[in-house]
């Protein structure tokens, strides 16, 4: 655990040496290099407070921005942020429509605070049902921020595992066809280039906020040797403090990717 009066003072100190904090606390070698987030909870933050559900997003909202930030900082490369999955649109009309003006607000808002920060903004799933305002601001976004080569902040927004996993598999069947690949050809690697992430590195950690203990449909392929952390603090409550914490926990694992760690090697 870390040390929470410490932290604070840190965090709240003028002039605040991150470096100096940072090595102290963090190994930085072993900064996750790609972190994955379920943020999971809003719409009990939002019951338990009797407010309605979209209040719990809004807030919602305003913690990615805080971790975005931090996890830049921290020198994170990319953040896979599972805003809307495909199976969402089962949601009450109202609710969905929220959450499809969420990238708009947020992207609105913070989109200099981004910039200042060097951080790219990617999104991951299908377009084209995104309704056309979204579709906007977050291409506006991305090509605003296309040259910064900072913290990639991709939002998973109308993504779904299997749907992306089924669409690997057709443009497969089709380059095979078409005499672009062989069936030999059809190794891990170049199944990988076939998915949404085939830019990034598979996630070193996953964390899922609000205390369920499930993937949801969530990078079923790329978090085969990711590292999990379950937290029950709901998303709207998830702070900087607890996001250090996932990854102070994250260092302290040994990631042996079915194999043996060196030591083990001779025993
Ligand atoms: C799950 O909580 C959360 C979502 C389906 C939406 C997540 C979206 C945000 C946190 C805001 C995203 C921000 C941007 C900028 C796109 P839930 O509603 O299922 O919570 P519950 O399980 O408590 O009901």
């Amino acid at each position: 655990m870390l040390n929470k009066m410490k932290l604070w003072k840190a965090f709240n100190k003028e002039g605040f040496n991150k470096n100096e904090f940072l090595n102290e606390q963090f190994n930085d070698s072993q900064i996750p290099h790609h972190v994955a987030i379920i943020m999971d909870g809003n719409g009990r933050w939002a019951k338990q407070r009797h407010l309605p559900r979209i209040a719990g997003h809004h807030e919602g909202m305003k913690v990615v921005r805080k971790i975005a930030t931090l996890a830049s900082r921290l020198g994170v490369k990319v953040l896979t942020l599972y805003a809307f999955s495909t199976e969402n649109w089962k949601r009450p009309k109202h609710e969905v429509e929220y959450l499809m003006k969420l990238p708009e607000e947020f992207l609105g808002s913070f989109l200099p605070e981004l910039q200042a920060h060097n951080i790219r903004v990617e999104m991951m799933g299908h377009k084209e049902q995104i309704p056309s305002y979204t579709q906007r601001a977050i291409s506006k976004a991305m090509e605003e921020t296309k040259d910064n080569d900072g913290l990639v902040l991709n939002f998973a927004l109308n993504y779904g595992s299997r749907d992306e996993i089924m669409w690997a598999v057709r443009n497969i069947v089709k380059d095979a066809k078409n005499g672009i690949i062989n069936e030999d050809d059809v190794t891990e690697n170049v199944f990988s280039q076939y998915l949404m992430t085939k830019d990034y590195k598979d996630p070193d950690l996953m964390i899922r906020t609000s205390g369920e203990l499930r993937l949801s449909n969530f990078m079923l392929w790329q978090l085969a040797y990711t590292e999990f952390i379950f937290t029950d603090v709901l998303w709207p409550d998830f702070s900087e403090e607890d996001f250090l914490n996932a990854l102070k926990e994250y260092q302290n694992r040994s990631r042996r990717f079915g194999g043996l760690k060196s030591e083990e090697q001779n025993e």
